[in-house]
């Protein structure tokens, strides 16, 4: 299955992706991620990126389009790929369209995570990752079952994105609003788009994803 989850800052994209890896054997493919591995490389275009995403504004579209391009060739996506937050404007939109035509991979579907703005503020406050799996962590929504252990690799270290601060998540909000919510009705115009309450718990949001990609299979 080809899938996009679309959604604001702090929604769930990252965690619902992760669990369409486990349970699915997706790819997930989160640009948010690529820049950062970049940015901690110190590579030309992560440099670039991580002062860019430090005030938490869009990455230029050539970069990401590059990017997920590039990745798009690499033989795992066959197998099917979750998109976790690309793309984020019409630009990159149009661009992916043109990308899976050309690679032969369409499309199945876009699921769009609505969460109201107070919980998106209040989740990117509280998230936390594993250093070194990446498992997504919550102070209050998700912790792991042992503290300080992390549930899926055992590591003990754990880190905080530099863009998770209040101030930054106004920015994030606002680039949201300006350049990614046009996409809802960009793919709602193309019968692709499902709406998910993200405000439920993780596993109710996972079940309401599971019901509509049985819909997109049937
Ligand atoms: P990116 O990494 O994509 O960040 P984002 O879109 O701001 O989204 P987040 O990763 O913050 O949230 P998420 O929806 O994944 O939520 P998560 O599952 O972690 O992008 C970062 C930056 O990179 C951008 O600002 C930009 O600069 C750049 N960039 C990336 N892609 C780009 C592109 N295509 N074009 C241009 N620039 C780009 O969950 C959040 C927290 O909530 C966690 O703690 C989690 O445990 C908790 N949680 C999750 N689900 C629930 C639930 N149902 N109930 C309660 N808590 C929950
Ligand atoms: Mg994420």
């Amino acid at each position: 299955m080809r899938l996009i989850i679309l959604g604001p800052p702090g929604a769930g994209k990252g965690t619902q992706a992760q669990r369409l890896v486990e349970k699915h054997g997706l790819v997930q493919l989160s640009t948010g991620d690529m820049l950062r591995d970049a940015a901690a490389a110190g590579t030309p275009v992560g440099k670039q990126a991580k002062a860019l995403m430090d005030q938490g504004s869009l990455v230029p579209d050539e970069v990401v389009i590059n990017i997920i391009s590039e990745r798009l060739d690499e033989p795992d996506v066959r197998k099917g790929f979750v998109l976790d937050g690309f793309p984020r404007t019409l630009k990159q939109a149009d661009a992916l369209e043109g990308l899976l035509a050309e690679k032969g991979l369409p499309l199945d579907g876009v699921i769009l995570l609505a969460v109201d703005d107070d919980a998106l503020v209040e989740r990117v406050g509280g998230r936390y990752t594993c250093a070194k799996c990446g498992e997504i962590y919550h102070d209050a929504n998700k912790k792991p079952a042992v503290e300080g252990v992390c549930d899926v690799c055992g590591s003990h270290e754990f880190k905080r994105r530099a863009d998770d601060n209040a101030e930054t998540m106004r920015t994030r909000l606002h680039a949201f609003y300006k350049d990614t919510s046009p996409l809802v009705g960009y793919y709602y115009a193309k019968g692709r788009l499902r709406t998910v309450d993200g405000m439920a718990t993780p596993e109710k949001v996972a079940a309401a994803i599971e019901d509509v990609m049985g819909e997109l299979k049937g």
